[in-house]
């Protein structure tokens, strides 16, 4: 707890563009979360080198993803928006966490088993141990709550074990922390096979809305979304495409899918593709607007990014100490 608030972390690896699926399934709805939770979110550069990176490159987008944080409504007064390279206590509590994880359960996480096979070059002893950084970015935190995907469940689970492990031989010391199941997490699949989720690292880029997408690709992209030979607009599972372009669309109004099948009664697909594009653009073009605004601004971004260095430093230290205490390293001498 922080201020009677309970706390909440997670973290975006700043590697691919970001597209409308992670803005309408997460970042979005994270929006709504910062009263409620005292929240922290971090740019996972840590993680990024788990790859081989460009170096500029990574810099770069670890900015962009930063001020995305911003642009997309994330006030950074209210929420700690920090990298996670700026707090050293991160990578000091994964070693030691790193004591306390069994190679077994690291080689039992499908995520490592799927990118050692897609990158076998470089199977490097930090992906391997990737589970266990994470652990520490969430348990540094103190946190209750973790908003994550399907896909980071498994990790999440570890770090829960971990938790537990800890606290077990030393007291209480840990959070244990929950997954955050998002009300209507809408969830947005590939424009060009709606049955495979909207993807940041999709080689088709007709199959993901980009949050920098300009308009007129936008519209294309909508337009050219594949469907089906129904020739009606219904909200149901055998017609994926359809089903997905309306929960786009919704998550952009507002508006119930219902409504949305209500307005469509007796229209075809070519006038539901426009305006599911119409929809997109007026959600992001305000997005963009205000990214651009933002990263002009430089003496602003560069504040924001030292207070919450040091917020999410000042809480880091706290737990690491503890720790450190616990597991039997002398005190420092002041
Ligand atoms: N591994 C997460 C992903 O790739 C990113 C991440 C790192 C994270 N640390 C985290 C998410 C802590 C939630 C909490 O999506």
């Amino acid at each position: 707890m922080i201020d009677g608030k309970k706390v909440l972390f997670s973290g975006m690896q700043a590697t691919g563009n970001l597209t409308l699926g992670n803005y309408l399934g997460a970042l979005k709805n994270w929006i709504t979360l910062s009263d409620e939770y005292e929240c922290f979110y971090s740019v996972v550069d840590l993680h990024s080198i788990t790859v081989r990176q460009d170096p500029q490159e990574l810099r770069k987008r670890a900015r962009a993803l930063l001020t995305l944080y911003i642009a997309a409504g994330l006030d950074p007064k209210k929420n700690c928006i920090y990298y996670q390279s700026h707090v050293s206590a991160h990578a000091e509590l994964s070693w030691i966490l790193g004591c306390f994880t069994y190679m077994g359960e690291l080689n039992r996480m499908t995520q490592f088993k799927d990118k050692a096979a897609k990158h076998a070059d470089n199977i490097n002893a930090g992906l391997f141990t990737y589970p266990v950084l994470m652990a520490a970015d969430i348990l540094l935190y103190q946190a209750d709550v973790v908003p994550v995907g399907i896909d980071q469940m498994q990790h999440l689970e570890l770090t829960r074990n971990i938790a537990e492990r800890f606290n077990n031989i030393y007291g209480d010391v840990f959070t244990v922390p929950e997954a955050y199941v998002g009300k209507v997490g809408s969830k947005i699949m590939s424009l060009q096979d709606p049955t495979k989720k909207m993807s940041k690292s999709d080689e088709n880029p007709n199959a993901s809305i980009y949050l920098m997408d300009d308009p007129d690709t936008i519209m294309r992209k909508c337009k050219r979304a594949v469907t089906d030979s129904e020739g009606i607009i219904c909200y149901r599972d055998e017609q994926p495409g359809i089903k997905n372009l309306i929960d786009i669309y919704s998550a952009c109004t507002g508006k119930t899918p219902q409504d949305v099948v209500a307005e469509f009664e007796g229209k075809g697909y070519g006038e539901l593709k426009p305006a599911v594009g119409e929809a997109v653009i007026s959600v992001l073009k305000p997005l963009q607007d205000e990214f651009a605004r933002l990263s002009k601004d430089k003496a602003y971004l560069d504040s924001i990014i030292k207070e919450n260095a040091e917020k999410a430093g000042y809480y880091a230290q706290k737990t690491l100490r503890k720790v450190q205490r616990k597991v039997g390293f002398p005190d420092r001498i002041r």
